[in-house]
């Protein structure tokens, strides 16, 4: 096998020359951080970690210690709220503040770590980002379902592809690609609206089945660049909660979160169920490649075919550090 070109060409040379853009994003799965947990993530082009107190408050801190530079991550621990540094023991709120130096008599007033705002929502921990050091402007829509005991456990897919994350998005929008990429007819986009950071499209569908043509739809909500939850009727109710994280400028980290009505309490296995994520995770598959080896177009070529891929484009501007 040869190299790809993802491996060897850098995002520059591949025409990536757009910035990380702002929001809020996943930087860990709620459920995989328990009390006492501390853990190590790399995202904005940078190293973070993310611990959980015993209380059950999530931060996310810049991994490095403001004392001496230690990474909380290696020998740091969770000791009921704060967080303590293995090199000399500093601790901390989840604020950041230093609230004690076990050999100092007085704490140094700059003395607090370096923290993203954080939130829990839909079953994920986001952090927001902002180049400018802005408050958060806009918040992650709540999805119901994702905490509803009628709906099914999430059944998680992950992974990390060499792309900017606005590529990735754009696949929503572009019609044309579904029928050239995953087989299926073109999906026509019948309604798009925006308000601010929030975005939401509807496309209906044919799905046909042994009993003939069913009608249903696909309906997505963005909040940001970050996180959209997307629901499929038709044949069987589906929500994929889908985030998407900038790992730097040319990676992102996708984690998809499916979830589905429960029949008579129990987790829908198999069948037409299974087969619906299946599809939607063999899509996922089918678009990689293209991302990866893609080159950003700041101007394509679009013909009256494409879906609205420069509207699209337009909301993403919001997001981007010049923007504000
Ligand atoms: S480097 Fe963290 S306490 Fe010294
Ligand atoms: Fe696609």
């Amino acid at each position: 096998m040869g190299v790809s070109p993802s491996e060897s060409v850098a995002a520059v040379d591949r025409g990536v020359g757009l910035p990380i853009p702002n929001g809020w994003y996943a930087v860990g799965v709620s459920d995989e951080v328990p009390p006492g947990a501390l853990v190590s993530v790399r995202y904005f082009g940078r190293e973070w970690v993310v611990f959980r107190t015993e209380s059950g408050q999530a931060a996310v801190f810049a991994a490095h210690c403001p004392h001496l530079g230690a990474h909380f991550a290696y020998g740091g621990s969770v000791a009921g709220e704060i967080l303590r540094c293995p090199f000399h023991g500093w601790e901390f709120a989840t604020s950041g503040e230093c609230r004690a130096i076990p050999y100092a008599k007085r704490i140094p007033p700059n003395a607090r770590a370096d923290t993203l705002p954080t939130v829990e929502r839909n079953g994920f921990i986001f952090a927001w980002w902002d180049d400018g050091g802005r408050e958060p402007w806009y918040e992650i829509r709540e999805v119901p379902e994702a905490v509803d005991p009628n709906w099914s456990s999430p059944d998680r897919y992950e992974w990390t592809v060499r792309a900017h994350g606005q590529e990735l998005g754009e696949n929503g929008v572009d019609s044309a690609h579904f029928f050239h990429v995953h087989g299926t007819q073109n999906i026509p986009l019948t309604e798009a609206t925006e308000d601010g950071a929030y975005r939401h499209a509807f496309s209906p569908i044919e799905m046909k089945t042994p009993r003939g043509a069913v009608k249903g739809g696909i309906d997505s909500r963005q909040s940001g660049l970050g996180f959209a939850a997307t629901r499929f009727t038709g044949i069987c109710e589906t929500l994929e909660l889908a985030v998407t994280t900038p790992i730097d400028a040319d990676r992102v980290h996708v984690r998809y979160a499916f979830i589905q009505p429960r029949i008579d309490g129990k987790e829908p296995v198999g069948g037409v169920a299974g087969a619906i994520i299946k599809d939607i995770v063999k899509q996922m598959n089918e678009d990689v490649p293209i991302w990866e080896n893609k080159s950003y177009l700041p101007r394509p070529t679009l013909c009256d075919g494409d879906g609205p891929i420069a509207d699209f484009r337009r909301w993403c501007e919001q997001f981007y550090p010049q923007a504000g």
